[in-house]
C-alpha cells in the first residue's frame, strides 16, 4: 500500500474524511503520517486517535521557508510517504520541495477552480453572486491552486444561503471528492498538457 502524509493547519475535516474512508477500507492506501505547522492545530487530535497514524507538528511561525521545508522533508523520509495530501494547510510549499518529494501533492479547495483561486473561496463566490460553486481536488504545482484538475464536484449557491451556510454545503463535496481522489491517484493516471487522465 502506498503511503500517504496528510499535512493540516487546522480544523482537519477533510484529514477526517481521509481517516474514515481509510478506517471503512474505502482508501486505496494507508495513512501514514499526519503533519501540522500547527501545535495547536485542532486536527491533531483527530490524528491521534486513528490507530497507526504518526503524527509530528513542524512549526512554521518565527522560521524561514526553507527551515519549515526542511523538517517537513525529513518527516516525509523517516515515514517514506509516497503521496501527499494537503488539507487546509495554510502554506504555500515551494518548487523545489516539490522536486524534491518527487511524488504526486493533492490540495483540497473549496470552489470550481479556475475561479475563486486563495483564501475565502467560498466568500468570493458568495460576493460575486455565482449560482453554481464547488469543491475540486487537484494536483499542486508551482502556481497557487493552479495545478491540474483531479475531481470536481458542482454545489448550487442558493438564495437563502448566508456564506456559512454555503461554506457548509461545499465542504460536504470536499469530503465527498477527496477520498474519491486520493483514490483515482493511486489508481493510476497520467497528466496530458493540463488534463488529468485516468490510465486504469
Ligand atoms: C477547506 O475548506 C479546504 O478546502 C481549504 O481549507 C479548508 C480546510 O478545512 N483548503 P478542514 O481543516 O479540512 O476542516
Amino acid at each position: 500500500m502506498k503511503r500517504l502524509a496528510v499535512l493540516i493547519s487546522g480544523r482537519g475535516s477533510n484529514l477526517q474524511a481521509l481517516l474514515d474512508a481509510a478506517a471503512a477500507g474505502r482508501l486505496r492506501g494507508e495513512i501514514a503520517l499526519v503533519l501540522s505547522n500547527v501545535a495547536t492545530a485542532p486536527g491533531l487530535e483527530r490524528a491521534r486517535l486513528a490507530a497507526g497514524v504518526a503524527v509530528a507538528t513542524c512549526e512554521s511561525a518565527g522560521r524561514s521557508r526553507q527551515d519549515h521545508e526542511r523538517a517537513v522533508q525529513e518527516q516525509l523520509r523517516q515515514q517514506r510517504i509516497d503521496v501527499i495530501c494537503l488539507a487546509g494547510y495554510m502554506r504555500v510549499l515551494s518548487p523545489g520541495f516539490l522536486v524534491e518529494f518527487g511524488g504526486p501533492v493533492l490540495n483540497v479547495h473549496p470552489s470550481l477552480l479556475p475561479a475563486f483561486r486563495g483564501r475565502d473561496a467560498q466568500r468570493q463566490a458568495w460576493d460575486h453572486g455565482v449560482k453554481v460553486t464547488g469543491a475540486t481536488v487537484h494536483l499542486v504545482d508551482a502556481e497557487l491552486d493552479g495545478g491540474p484538475i483531479l475531481l470536481q464536484e458542482a454545489v448550487p449557491v442558493l438564495d437563502s444561503d448566508s456564506p456559512e451556510d454555503l461554506a457548509a454545503r461545499i465542504l460536504g463535496a470536499e469530503h465527498r471528492l477527496y477520498p474519491a481522489a486520493v483514490n483515482l491517484v493511486l489508481g493510476g493516471y497520467r497528466v496530458s498538457g493540463r488534463r488529468v487522465l485516468v490510465t486504469n
